[in-house]
This record gives structure tokens, sequence and C-alpha cells, in this order.
């Protein structure tokens, strides 16, 4: 059966091989599809590249090399080649399934990214990057659809070598009269039909960084031709003209990775590595240096204390006690409105009010849509910040998501668990027994994560943790166990201390 005619089946789960079950689509390049698949002798769930068949012998050869040489990069950013081979002539790669979103669905909508979030994505890849050139393996198809984004924070890297066959086959179409691939990421030399080597990386990883930070790709065209020219012949417009105050050291840094000749980037990964850390250090001091500077600015005293001076100086020496009164208190208001900026977190930092929130059990994703959250097991006591949340008997590890309207500051998050009913409770009135959670994890839409063992105590805790800041998370309380399986389980206060950014 052809990948056409198996695509128009849109049945699952339905039989690849008789080693691979396919379970839905997960995307498709111009290849082929990529399916969720169950490697049935292994009993995991894959993904599935299966590749058009192609009568082109070298290319399936050269493809069976490449796949070969991808099943040895083994590295936590790269996903792992578990198989690969060719079944009723169409060749296929089973690798990791990763559970998140391709940075190409990240930067659908033109988006800019926080320079932290830039600087976490980058690094990872490039990582990936050094230890493939480091086993002599170019990407050559660096892309945003060859990059997945985990909910963990972990990025991953995927597709190494294919282009190659890509390139053969691409020979093989254009003589056919057919369009070659999309060029936005590919290196002049690469556009030429120069040999390829680790500076092409290089150039392809320093184009993301361009479109990450600039919501824009550094050249656009109507035709593939048009911006393959553009990729040899003209320069990038400064990541400013998109993104005014991008840090100069970081503009710096990504147009030296999209220099022309290769020798003009930086040598290696290694080398690159260096300079990303010294660009992102920089910038990271530059953004302190100017906040101070505003702060200081603010609290410049220098006009009115001249003033000052200069009307002391005109006055007889009895008068000159009153006055100087008079011009000190506008100087002392300055002053103390100076402190009060200065000590910025404390004035604001508060308890915030309830979030909207909604309750779910083992809800593993962000991704929206799923039918998320019914709040039908949520009882809100308005007592304030306090939840009460029930889950059927025996289900496990409650998750609250609560929204903010802003984006919001978190510092602190008060939980407490375990405390047992009493007759004048009317909270412990309704549910006889609460479970307590050994851990806490904190999941942020955003991708932040972080997992605090509770103490086993009763009444309110204020776990350490690292504050961060979104407008959605969720709080898993994990390891519940249930104090008496009969009753409903897992009933937590919490509160939050933070601050509305916005
Ligand atoms: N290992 C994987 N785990 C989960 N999803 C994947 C995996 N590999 C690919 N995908 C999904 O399938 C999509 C298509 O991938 P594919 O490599 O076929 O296309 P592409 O990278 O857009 O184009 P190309 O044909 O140039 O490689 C990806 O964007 C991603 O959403
Ligand atoms: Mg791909």
């Amino acid at each position: 059966m052809t990948l056409k005619a198996k695509s128009q089946d849109s049945s699952f789960p339905r039989p690849f091989s008789e080693n691979y079950e396919l379970l839905g689509v997960l995307g498709q390049g111009g290849m082929g599809h990529v399916y969720k698949a169950k490697d049935i002798r292994l009993d995991r769930i894959v993904a599935l590249k299966v590749l058009e068949s192609t009568s082109n012998q070298e290319s399936i050869s050269r493809f069976k090399l490449e796949a070969q040489a991808m099943k040895e990069l083994d590295h936590q950013n790269i996903v792992h080649v578990f198989d690969f081979g060719e079944h009723k002539k169409e060749l296929f790669i089973a690798m990791t399934y990763v559970e998140g979103k391709a940075l190409s669905d990240v930067l659908r909508n033109k988006s800019k990214l926080d320079f932290s979030a830039i600087e976490l994505i980058a690094k990872q890849i490039a990582r990936a990057l050094l230890f493939a050139h480091s086993k002599g393996i170019v990407h050559r198809d660096v892309k945003p659809s060859n990059i997945m984004l985990t909910h963990d924070n972990r990025v991953y890297l995927m597709d190494f070598g294919i282009s190659y066959v890509r390139e053969k086959e691409q020979e093989r179409l254009t003589m056919t009269g057919m369009t070659m691939g999309t060029p936005e990421y590919m290196s002049p030399e690469q556009c030429r039909g120069d040999t390829v080597g680790e500076q092409s990386d290089i150039y392809s990883l320093g184009v993301i960084l361009y479109e990450m930070t600039c919501g824009q790709l550094p050249f656009t065209g109507s035709k593939p031709i048009e911006i393959a020219m553009k990729h040899v012949q003209e320069q990038p417009p400064a990541p400013e003209t998109f993104r005014p105050g991008t840090p100069a050291s970081i503009s710096k840094f990504i147009l030296k990775c999209l220099q022309k000749k290769p020798e003009d980037r930086f040598k290696n990964m290694e080398d690159f590595l260096d300079g990303f850390d010294d660009a992102f250090n920089k910038a990271r001091e530059a953004t302190r240096k100017s906040q101070a500077s505003k702060i200081r600015n603010r609290t410049l005293l220098s006009q009115p204390q001249k003033l000052a001076e200069n009307v002391l100086k005109l006055l007889p020496i009895q008068k000159r006690l009153v006055v100087s009164c008079l011009l000190l208190f506008p100087l002392i208001m300055i002053l103390l409105i100076a402190l009060m900026l200065l000590h910025k977190p404390s004035r604001t930092l508060r308890e915030l009010p309830a979030p909207s929130i909604h309750g779910n059990f083992e809800q593993t994703s962000f991704e929206p849509g799923i039918d998320d959250y019914p709040t039908e097991n949520i009882f809100d006591e308005n007592i304030q910040t306090a939840w009460l949340f029930k889950a059927p008997t025996n289900s496990k590890n409650p998750i609250l998501t609560m929204n903010f309207d802003s984006e919001t500051l978190v510092t602190s998050i008060g939980i407490a668990i375990g405390y047992q009913k009493s007759e004048d409770d009317p909270i412990g009135n309704r549910y006889s027994i609460f479970n307590k959670p050994k851990t806490l994890t904190i999941r942020t839409k955003e991708g932040f994560k972080q997992e605090i063992v509770l103490d086993d105590i009763r009444g309110m805790q204020y776990p350490k943790m690292v504050p961060f800041e979104t407008s959605e998370i969720q709080i898993l309380l994990g390891k519940t166990y249930t104090v008496d399986a009969t009753k409903p389980i897992a009933i937590s206060e919490v509160r939050l201390l933070g601050m509305n950014l916005k």
C-alpha cells in the first residue's frame, strides 16, 4: 500500500507492519507523515516517521547509513532512533515519542520569545549539535519543526541526516519539474549546493535565534529560490529593527552566526557555546545596570538641593530656619518615595486574591481542549484564598489549575494538609478524613516546573520554592495516599503570595 493510499485511510488504530500499529497522526512533513505508533514487540509508544517510497536505490542505501548513524546518537537533547528500515517500499524510522510542541508551532504567530526562553531552547539545541558534531554527524536540517519542546523544559532535536535523503530526492524531483523544499533555515553554502559542515548547522541555529528574537525570519520571499538568493547575497536586517531593545551582545552574536562565509561564523559548537554564554551574561549585566540607573535617576535630588541653597543664601539668618523646614519637607518626601521605590517588592508583595481555579486528577498536559479540568469536583467555600478539593474515592494526585488575570510573580505557596475532622470544623464535618500529599509539583503554562517535598505535618506550611512568573499554574499534589479509602480524598487549602506584574 502506498503512503497516499494509507493516508486516505484515516481510521486508527491500524497496522503498519507486523511490528508497528499506527495510533494517530502527529504531523506531516515534506516527505511523509509522522505517526504515533505502538511498537508491538516491545509494547511501547514511538513516533514512526514514514517516508514515501523512493525508487532511487542510492537514496535508500544512504538513508540506511544515516539512520544507522542516528541510532548511535544517544544524548538527552536528541530524539533517539530505535529502529529503521523499509516496509513495502516505504522507509520508516521509529524514534522517541516526544509529548510536547514543535518549536514551529510555538513560533507560528510570529511570536517573539522571552530572552530567558530563547536561552533555554538554543542552549539545549547547541549541546545536541555539539554532541552530534563530535561524532562526525552534521544535522543539515536544523529548523523549528525539527525541534520539540516538552512541558518540563526539555528540548529535543530530531531528524538528523534526513535532509541528505531529501536533497537526493529533490535532485530527482527537480528533474521531474517539481519545486524544491523551503530554504528559510539553509546556510548560503547549502543554498549554493556546496559542501556542508558544522558551520552550516551554526548558521541554521542562528536563523532560529533570529526568529525567536524578532518574531520574523531574516529572509523571506514568495519563492524558495528568492529566499535562497537572499541567504547567499543579502545582509539580514539587524534584530533591533524588529525588536527594539534587543541587547547589543545578543544581536551581535546572532549576526555572527549569520555570516555568509562559514569561516566568519563561530569555529565550531564549542566556540558557539562560549560566545552564547558570554552574550547572554553581558545582556543580563546590561539589564541589571540599566535598571539600577533608572532607579538612581528617579532619586536624583541635585536640582531641588541647589535651589534650596540659593534661596537660603538670600535670606536673613532668623528666617532661614523656617524656610529650611519648608524647603526640606518636599526633599524628605522625595527621599521617602525613592526609598519606597527601592523597596518595591515589599510594597506590592501580598497575598494574591483567589484566581480562577479548576480541579482535575492526573492531568499531564497543558494542551488546550482536552476537555480539561472538570469543575464539579470543586468546592469553593468562599474562604478567600482557600479551596476545598474533593475527589472521587481512590482518585490519585489531584491537580489544581489556577489562572491569573495577568502575568503574576508567585513567590511563595502555602498549603494546608492533613488536618482531621473536628465537630466544630464546618469543613471537617463534610469530609471526615483529609489526605496528605507528600509532594507538591508546580508547573506553569510557560514550562517552568519544580517539585517540592512536603513535611508530614498538619496545618499550613510554606515549603521552600523558587519564585516564578506565570499567568497559569498547575499544582499537582503528588503521592497522595488515602487515609480511608471509603472517604472522599485530598482536601487542601492553598494560599499564594506574590504580586501582579501588570
Ligand atoms: N518524535 C516525535 N515525537 C512527537 N512528534 C513528532 C516527532 N517527530 C515529528 N513529530 C511531529 O510531526 C511534525 C512533522 O514532522 P516532520 O519531520 O515529518 O516534518 P517537518 O520537520 O515539518 O518537515 P520535513 O519533511 O522537512 O522534516 C513535527 O512538526 C512534530 O509536530
Ligand atoms: Mg522534521
